[in-house]
């Protein structure tokens, strides 16, 4: 067997949640392979409402498994509490969840550094979502990290002294910044008994045995393809790969190990935090869509930048993903509108072309747009792509042909049901 991929294809909250939620029926291992409490994905069904940062979006499923991968980075305060979330909802997760030993920590100083790092950078600021994502990968590179196999050695205490104090040496070139790091560290080593009581894992050897046995497996990305650390908008970016390559070293499997890579893309886009957004609306449109869509962050509460769809940026990470299927979400957000806009191409340099460029923070772009009618209408309940207004129709396949690649699901409201499926069979 080999595993599917879902991942998105912007800068992230494309409605990957919905989606792993609504697939996970069809698997038996569902599992995040990169990224941390940076992500919130949110579940809907039931009329209940569910934002998971850390724990994979298959844990509402019965009977399946749900593994924190190596590449992921997890903070125990921000675990501790999506368990307690778990509780309430009386989802049995105790046998169901498990974590993988070689995972690196979040420690209280990581968040510090984090906050601090973002203060110094003053105007230039990413826009971090302050979880201590940077600062907990920079030391896993430079290998100074401590992972969850090592909160149930005897030296562990001795490990976290030592990173503490390195990293309380770094903050005094920092300016000061709140932060109540007696307050914080106590929570953390309260909530860090949670962690260490759940079921660790060499996750590496878990998926590849579930793979011979002939199990399905998932991979859940977090952030978006432009987030990712390599061929992101860097340095606006995230600190892991949030492509398909992060899978490989995020879960260890094989690439040759990849099966479906499954794309998703809002109808739209959008982004939180600063830097590069070449279809981003500055005027009542974007502000239009952002009330439309409720575009505010899953993890800040943070208000999205919003904007058209962007081609030649989805052709990029569909190229670097390997996607084989697209998921287009939040279509129903299109609903009122008369005419909607599709960036084909960019001009900058004086020539239109739909290559994006090297130093895309610096360089202005302007888009090219084709215009398309709307459907002025909503698009009712109905789970039958036929029983879509024709121009939604259209739209859907419009999409289609410019990214050369199969939709083959559209969401159509934020509800788990709200699905439109084009294909029956979505595994490999
Ligand atoms: P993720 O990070 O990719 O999982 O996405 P988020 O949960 O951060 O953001 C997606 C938001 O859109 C959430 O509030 C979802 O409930 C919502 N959503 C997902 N799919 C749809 C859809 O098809 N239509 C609408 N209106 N909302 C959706
Ligand atoms: P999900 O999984 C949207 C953005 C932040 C910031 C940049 C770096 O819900 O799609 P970090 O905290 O990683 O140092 O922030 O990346 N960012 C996200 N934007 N969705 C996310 O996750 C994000 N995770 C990080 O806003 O611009
Ligand atoms: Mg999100």
């Amino acid at each position: 067997m080999a595993v599917d991929v879902i991942l998105g294809l912007q800068w992230g909250d494309e409605g990957k949640g919905k989606i792993v939620d609504y697939l996970a029926s069809q698997y038996d291992l569902v599992a995040r392979f990169q990224g941390g409490p940076n992500a919130g994905h949110t579940l809907k069904f039931d009329g209940h409402k569910y934002v998971l940062h850390t724990v994979p979006s298959g844990i509402f499923r019965e009977g399946l498994i749900n593994l924190i991968g190596n590449g992921v980075v997890i903070d125990p305060i921000t675990l501790h509490k999506e368990i307690e979330l778990l509780r309430t909802a009386n989802v049995a997760f105790e046998d169901r969840l498990l974590v993988s030993r070689k995972a690196h920590l979040i420690l209280p100083t990581h968040r510090y550094l984090d906050a601090a790092s973002e203060a110094a950078k003053g105007k230039a600021k990413i826009g971090s979502t302050l979880k201590g994502i940077g600062p907990t990968y920079m030391d896993k590179t430079g290998r100074n990290g401590i992972r969850v196999g090592d909160c149930m050695r005897s030296d562990f205490m001795e490990k976290y002294n030592v990173l503490k104090k390195k990293h309380l040496g770094l903050l005094k070139q920092y300016p000061d910044v709140d932060f109540d790091l007696e307050a914080e560290e106590k929570k953390w080593f309260e909530c860090l008994d949670l962690l260490r009581s759940l079921t660790h894992v060499d996750g590496e050897y878990y998926v590849n045995k579930a793979l011979r046995e002939g199990k399905r497996v998932l991979a859940e990305g977090a952030q978006g393809s432009m987030l990712d650390i390599d061929f992101g908008t860097y340095p606006f970016v995230t600190s892991s790969n949030t492509i398909s390559a992060g899978v490989c070293n995020g879960l260890g499997v094989a690439p040759n190990k990849i099966g479906e890579v499954i794309g998703i893309t809002k109808a739209y886009c959008t982004r939180v935090g600063a830097g590069p957004f070449p279809t981003e609306l500055h005027d009542e449109t974007g502000e239009f869509l952002r009330k439309e869509g409720a575009e505010f962050g899953a993890t800040t509460g943070r208000p999205r930048r919003c904007g058209w769809i962007d081609i030649p940026q989805l052709n990029y990470t569909i190229m670097l993903n390997g996607v084989t299927q697209l998921v287009v979400t939040k279509i129903d957000v299109l609903d009122k509108f008369d005419e909607i806009s599709v960036g084909v191409a960019y001009q900058y340099d004086g020539k239109e072309t739909d290559v994006l460029p090297y130093d895309i923070d610096s360089t202005e772009i302007t888009p090219v747009y084709q215009p398309y009618a709307g459907w002025k209408c909503s698009l009712g309940d109905s789970n039958e792509f036929d029983a879509l207004p024709d121009n939604a129709q259209n739209y859907i396949k419009v999409l289609e042909e410019q990214l050369n690649t199969p939709v083959t699901m559209v969401s159509t409201g934020p509800e788990r049901k709200k699905l439109i499926l084009r294909k029956a069979e979505v595994m490999s």
